[in-house]
């Protein structure tokens, strides 16, 4: 891990320790997609043609003559003189190749309700909702907001947006009224795409009132939206308001399938999503369209070595998040891959439901998050037992480093001890898998995602941004420009070369820390600067103290992640209270301020723990020292207080909350 400064502490896998290996089966690699190793060397010779090939797999109605344009760095543009059309690459190209029959989407509701889409039907609903869309004046380079529940419905919005040039902005329906507002304003967006409600842990979870509420929020900006457009699906109770909200199904009755897709050149921008960063403002990170379909679909296959013919593939992430925009909607459908997609939570109405969902529909591939794996894990292997999975043959892991005790329950429990797990680290700002096995050659360990992919040059760098050796740790950086990377800051570039590009130049700075091992295999150690990662979902400690604070009993606060068992990190607020107030007594101050901050941010910003103290540990330059506090919430030995202005306020701390 690393202090305050960037730098890298010691790791527990220390030089020299024995970490298990497990090689692909002959059988394995002998069908793999990918099995010949040279492929690293091929495409480390020359990226830009290894890419260019990939690139042409994809369906272009002007094919590029351009590869990367760098010519004005950190601003790439890839196959920038193409043109393509992302939706119908993910549809209309299956269907006119014969396999309109295939499955698309298996859908599975939470209340247990089924539905199947072929990719003839799925291409049919989208371009109807493509003329709805268009009715509703939405055109190339709008902004649509996307607040919806995991239903056909949410993809088939993505990928009408996308098939009119238009560009998406999905917003996790976990997000708090206030939150959904920034980011309509931010990108301004004039439509917004939701539903009544959803299913969530057996109840309707209600997401159109939210929307209600965001809109009629004093913002200071001017509202940018003029329709809202309301999918039926929680059957709760809705406002619609007149002249503004529309119901889907009843919109949609006027539209045919007839919709001819136009292509866009390769750098419209697809879509944007909104990530938080070391500041109070989440970042609206923007992706464009053909370099980002080119790496979405080459690593879907490449990675999860997908059959297309014959593999059943669930990755269970929420379309609100990157890993549900490339490993859900884009990379799966433009490798014409049957999905499955499911509504619900995964104890819902019991531990059981995600495995009788492999066996129901004999999932072949399923990605999921350690966080996760964890929690099933908690519940017993009693539970997967009981189903069928021998249908698994390759797993995935995302969103934090898994640990391998997590990885060696998952191999065995559910991959019967034979499917291969990639590990794959990526970010919302790679926008696809930049680090990973590959199953048919890699040999896997357990807690490392080993290996950058064919065509990606990431490294491990000192704070020089000098490449460390074999054994050695430093920051995770990405050396060359690849295809589905972020392309800006929403309306920000100067934010955007600001927080990738100004530490080492020319290198994109990622904000892990990371270390080679003996045989130059690449561990993940976490982030480095002031970003929290709770199951997953990256959150932002200068966000959550801001909310902290605009709290009226409030007067100071300090956001650090907790080692948690679970969810990988915890968040744990402290608090000093203002010395005047008389609104909130010390006892309910946790129990409001919680619910403060969900109510604010969304429920997966809640803190596990509001401590009020009276002081917090501050370098004399005035810089809260989250690391102490970091250390006192894990119940550790409180590190080195030299370089604090008063060193004896770690011990008022501690005193105070074994005192509390
Ligand atoms: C951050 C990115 C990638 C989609 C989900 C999260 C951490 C992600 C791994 C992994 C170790 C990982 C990193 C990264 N992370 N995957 N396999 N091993 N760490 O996307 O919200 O943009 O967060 O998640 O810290 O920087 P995100």
């Amino acid at each position: 891990m690393t202090d305050q400064n960037g730098t890298i502490e010691s790791h527990p896998l220390q030089h020299g320790e024995e970490v298990e290996v497990y090689p692909p089966s002959d059988e394995f690699r002998a069908q793999a997609n990918v099995r010949d190793s040279s492929v690293y060397w091929q495409a480390a010779q020359d990226p830009e043609a290894y890419w260019a090939e990939r690139a042409r797999q994809l369906k272009w109605s002007k094919p590029f003559t351009e590869i990367l344009d760098w010519s004005n760095p950190p601003f790439a543009k890839w196959f920038a003189d193409g043109e393509l059309n992302v939706a119908a690459n993910c549809l209309d190209r299956h269907v006119a190749a014969g396999l309109g029959d295939r499955v698309a989407i298996h859908f599975e509701g939470e209340p247990g309700d089924t539905r199947t889409l072929s990719y003839a039907e799925l291409t049919h609903e989208v371009k109807r909702a493509a003329n709805m869309l268009t009715s509703l004046g939405v055109s190339a380079g709008d902004r649509v907001a996307i607040y919806m529940p995991m239903i056909p419905e949410a993809v088939i919005a993505m990928l009408a947006v996308a098939r009119l040039g238009a560009a998406h902005s999905v917003v996790f329906g976990g997000f708090s009224a206030e939150s959904l507002r920034a980011r309509i304003d931010d990108a301004q967006a004039e439509l917004v795409i939701t539903a009544d409600g959803g299913y969530r842990k057996g109840r309707v979870s209600a997401l159109k009132p939210t929307v209600d509420d965001a809109l009629a929020l004093d913002t200071g900006t001017p509202l940018s939206v003029e329709r809202v457009l309301v999918v039926q699906r929680g059957g709760n109770e809705v406002v619609m308001q007149e002249g503004r909200d529309l119901w889907w199904h009843e919109e949609i009755t006027a539209f045919d399938g007839q919709h001819e897709a136009k292509g866009f050149p390769s750098e419209n921008p697809l879509f944007i999503l909104y990530t938080s960063g070391t500041t109070g403002k989440p970042k609206g990170i923007l992706h464009t369209s053909g370099g980002y379909l080119t790496q979405v679909s080459a690593t879907h296959s490449d990675v999860f070595d997908l059959k297309p013919e014959t593999d059943v593939y669930w990755c269970t992430a929420d379309i609100g998040w990157i890993t549900g925009h490339s490993y859900v909607v884009y990379g799966p459908l433009a490798n014409g891959a049957t999905q499955v997609i499911y509504e619900g939570t995964p104890e819902t109405p019991d531990w059981g439901r995600w495995w009788s969902i492999i066996q129901k529909y004999g999932v072949s591939i399923f990605y999921t998050a350690p966080t996760a794996i964890r929690a099933c894990m908690k519940v017993g292997r009693q539970v997967p037992e009981q189903y069928d999975l021998s249908s698994i043959r390759v797993l995935g892991s995302v969103g934090e480093p898994i640990n391998p005790e997590a990885w060696r329950w998952y191999h065995e429990v559910i991959g019967g001890g034979k499917a291969p797990i990639v590990d794959t680290w990526w970010q919302t700002e790679t926008g696809a898998i930049m680090i990973a096995p590959l199953p048919g050659l890699t040999g896997l360990k357990p807690g490392s995602a080993q290996v950058p992919q064919p065509g990606i040059t990431a490294t491990i760098v000192d704070e020089q941004g000098e490449r460390v050796g074999h054994g050695q740790g430093g920051l995770l950086v990405v050396q060359r420009p690849w295809p589905s990377m972020v392309r800006t800051v929403w309306g920000d570039d100067q934010r955007f070369i600001d927080t990738y590009w100004a530490k080492f130049g020319d290198q994109y700075f990622a904000g892990d820390g990371a270390r080679f091992d003996d045989d130059g295999d690449i561990w993940l150690l976490g982030r480095v600067d002031d970003v929290l990662n709770v199951s997953g979902h990256r959150l932002s400690t200068a966000e959550i103290e801001s909310a902290l604070v605009e709290h009226h009993a409030v007067a100071e606060s300090a956001v650090v992640g907790a080692h948690d068992d679970t969810t990988g990190q915890a968040v744990v607020a402290f608090v000093i209270l203002k010395s005047q107030q008389t609104l909130l007594a010390p006892e309910q101050a946790e129990v409001e301020l919680k619910q403060h901050v969900a109510a604010h941010i969304g429920a997966i910003a809640r803190p596990r723990r509001v401590l009020v103290v009276s002081e917090l540990p501050k370098t004399r330059s005035g810089k809260i020292m989250r690391r102490l506090l970091k250390d006192v919430a894990e119940g550790k030995e409180v590190g080195d207080t030299t370089t604090l202005a008063d060193t004896k306020v770690m011990s008022t701390i501690q005193d105070q909350l074994r005192a509390g």
